[in-house]
């Protein structure tokens, strides 16, 4: 089984046929959709819930890995929206993420291992996404932006151009507020796990003075390309094991 995880502006997957589910998992239930058909070995997971309710910060994350693990799920691919810090990849663009900095400051459920019956682990992160999904995806687009380090924060809100100036000096290339969070439990749970970060802004103090989002209809054919391309990827990546 694989699951695509979508965000902002990713609640549905265009041209798929899929049932609402609830699975039942030790940290909370969870709604997410399976496919039907020819797309039965497909799930998709819209992380903000499926009317967008639920804010960054109080996704249940790790309800949400557990119940893809416990459909049997071994690939996923997470969508994310992002405003741009460097120039490598600029608004109106798609990348592979390589590496994230979590500035969420632990205020999250981000581990499954919290001692007593979970037992302590600690978990690398030297390769926190997949070499074989990244090439995958590489092989469905080859324009793809490759390299990114994304910066995660808890949000709901903004960041202020100090903080994204600061973030940028440590070495992120974009910023949002969930990828961190969701692939070091994806790691945690054994899945192999890639992240597409598409740019919808310059982050704070980065171009002009106040943040601005490119247009509804540029983000719909982001949208539409990215779930192409996670298709792709999930049904013919280069693990021979799969
Ligand atoms: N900051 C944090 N998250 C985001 C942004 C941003 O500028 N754009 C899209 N998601």
């Amino acid at each position: 089984m694989k699951a695509i995880i979508g965000g902002t502006g990713v609640d549905s997957l265009p041209g798929i046929e899929a049932e609402r589910t609830l699975v039942s998992t030790p940290y909370g239930e969870v709604e997410l959709f399976k496919g039907r058909g020819k797309d039965a070995s497909l799930v998709f997971l819209p992380r903000h819930g499926s009317n967008h309710e639920v804010p960054p910060h109080l996704i249940n994350y790790r309800a949400n890995i557990k119940a893809l693990a416990l459909l049997g799920v071994t690939k996923a691919i997470g969508i994310y929206a992002v405003g741009s810090i460097s120039n490598l990849l600029q608004p109106g663009k798609i990348g592979i993420v390589e590496d994230f900095i979590d500035m969420t400051g632990g205020g999250r459920n981000h581990t499954f291992f919290t001692g007593g019956k979970e037992l302590v682990r600690h978990v690398a992160m030297d390769c926190a996404f997949d070499p074989a999904l990244n090439a995958a995806l590489l092989d469905g687009d080859s324009s793809l932006v490759t390299g990114g380090v994304y910066c995660c924060t808890n949000g709901p809100r903004l960041e202020t151009p100090a903080e994204i100036r600061c973030y940028g000096r440590l070495g992120a290339d974009y910023v949002g507020m969930t990828c961190a969070t969701e692939a070091s439990l994806a790691k945690e749970a054994g899945l192999r796990f890639a992240g597409l970060a598409y740019s919808i802004n310059w982050a704070a103090g980065v171009e002009g003075n106040t943040v601005q989002f490119i247009d509804d209809c540029a983000i719909e054919k982001l949208k539409d390309h990215m779930t192409n391309i996670c298709l792709l990827a999930l049904g013919d990546d280069h693990d021979k094991n799969d």
